[in-house]
């Protein structure tokens, strides 16, 4: 450890007991131990997440709300429970406003192709930032060229902060929706979310919350945002992939129709016409993802045991040490320090291209990610052509960011 490093204390957080819950951390890599830094992208899973899984698909697994016998009802019961353990961990009002999608970017395609095409006509504007992943880009693009709706986009300065002021600017009687990060995955920076909700509904607009990022590293609750909507991933919060949740208030829900037809989402069908089912199912068209909402719900209990203001704490003091740690290499700039950013450190070197760091900090056992991390404009605004990126998760460590500036120097001494 470096003597600039020793200044900063750890904080208590007994991340050699969380490492030993996750399995695939033991693993070796082209003979190096594995350092995986690349949680932003997709979480590694505790054995809780494994186990509950298992455990479905081991003694309880049927079809849901469609069988009366005994394992349809278990496994019902099971799916149910963790949607309520979804609403009760972002503090929504009712297990009806919990949606399960896919991921977080077809919760964006759902409120996009359901409310948009239904509420939205030509002219309404919709302000997303210069800092969305495409899946909070190109569905309004869609919804632009299907019926010429304006998209405005509020501006990142140079750090990569949010600018309030820009922000208000664009807001206007035509503004319709705010659909806005809650965390940059390339920049690491927090939107005020609160303020950004509070501005925009003052304007009559409807606010989308993409919290992908965010929900990992950030206690979200959705009344006190009072966001409209707010979406993210299983995958990121150390459970399945295969599983999303949009949340929604309930009077949207109810008004917005149904976003794919099929079975499950009905409440009775003819060949003339066909009623919804209630909410959520009337969102939830053919067989779910059973087993994947389950491991969800294990993977919120997760979290929730060990607190996500810990958790928030123990990132927060890996991010300060990374800071510290590469910005003593030479020649690596960061990408994205605006204050108060959380978990992700991209940069670039002025020796190597991003895939080249990729691919020599992989033989050290060290997974980034590189590339445009589906950012293009954001890319485009900060003036690379891609970085690279660490992540961190609840089970890094600073030997761990001590291992990655390592590799980093190797870079640096390869490449010359
Ligand atoms: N959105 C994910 C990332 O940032 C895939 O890597």
């Amino acid at each position: 450890m470096s003597a600039q490093a020793s200044i900063i204390e750890p904080v208590a957080f007994d991340v050699d007991a969380v490492r030993r819950d996750f399995p695939i951390l033991s693993r070796e890599v082209h003979g190096q131990k594995l350092v995986f830094l690349d949680s932003a992208a997709s979480a590694q899973k505790p054995r809780q997440v494994l186990d509950a899984e298992r455990h479905i698909y081991e003694h309880e697994y049927a079809n849901v709300h469609r069988g009366i016998h005994y394992l349809s009802q278990v496994c019902t019961d099971r799916m149910e429970a963790a949607r309520e353990k979804v609403r009760a961990f972002l503090n929504a009002g009712s297990e009806k406003e919990i949606v399960f999608t896919r991921n977080a970017t077809e919760s964006i395609n759902l409120v996009a192709a359901s409310w948009g095409r239904t509420f939205l006509n030509e002219g309404d504007e919709i302000v997303i930032s210069e800092m969305e992943h495409h899946s909070n880009i190109i569905p309004w693009q869609f919804l632009r060229d299907e019926k010429g709706i304006v998209l405005r986009i509020a501006p990142v300065g140079d750090e990569g902060e949010f600018l309030m002021d820009d922000f208000a600017g664009l807001l206007n009687e035509r503004t319709k929706l705010v659909a806005i990060t809650h965390m940059s995955n390339v920049l690491g920076t927090i939107v005020p979310v609160k303020d950004v909700v509070r501005m925009a509904h003052d304007a009559g607009a409807k606010v989308l919350l993409d919290g992908a990022q965010a929900v990992t590293h950030i206690p979200v609750d959705v009344k006190d945002l009072d966001c409209d909507f707010y979406v993210f991933s299983g995958h990121k919060l150390y459970g399945p992939s295969g599983i999303g949740v949009l949340y929604a208030k309930e009077a949207l829900l109810d008004a917005m129709p149904p976003y794919m037809g099929g079975g499950e989402m009905i409440r009775s069908v003819t060949f003339e016409k066909a009623e919804w089912a209630d909410l959520p199912y009337k969102f939830e068209a053919g067989t779910p993802a059973i087993a994947q909402s389950v491991g969800l719900g294990a993977a919120v209990d997760y979290v929730t045991g060990l607190g996500l203001d810990a958790i928030g704490a123990h990132e927060a003091d890996l991010l300060t040490y990374a800071n510290q740690r590469l910005s003593s290499i030479d020649g690596l700039k960061l990408i994205g320090t605006a204050p108060g950013k959380s978990s992700v450190v991209s940069f670039t070197m002025d020796c190597a291209h991003p895939h080249d760091i990729g691919t020599l900090v992989d033989r050290a056992g060290v997974a980034i990610r590189v590339g445009h991390h589906c950012a293009q404009p954001l890319m485009d605004r900060m003036g690379v052509a891609a970085t690279a990126r660490a992540s961190f998760g609840l089970y890094n460590t600073r030997a761990e960011v001590d291992v990655l500036t390592r590799a980093l120097e190797g870079v640096r001494e390869f490449f010359g």
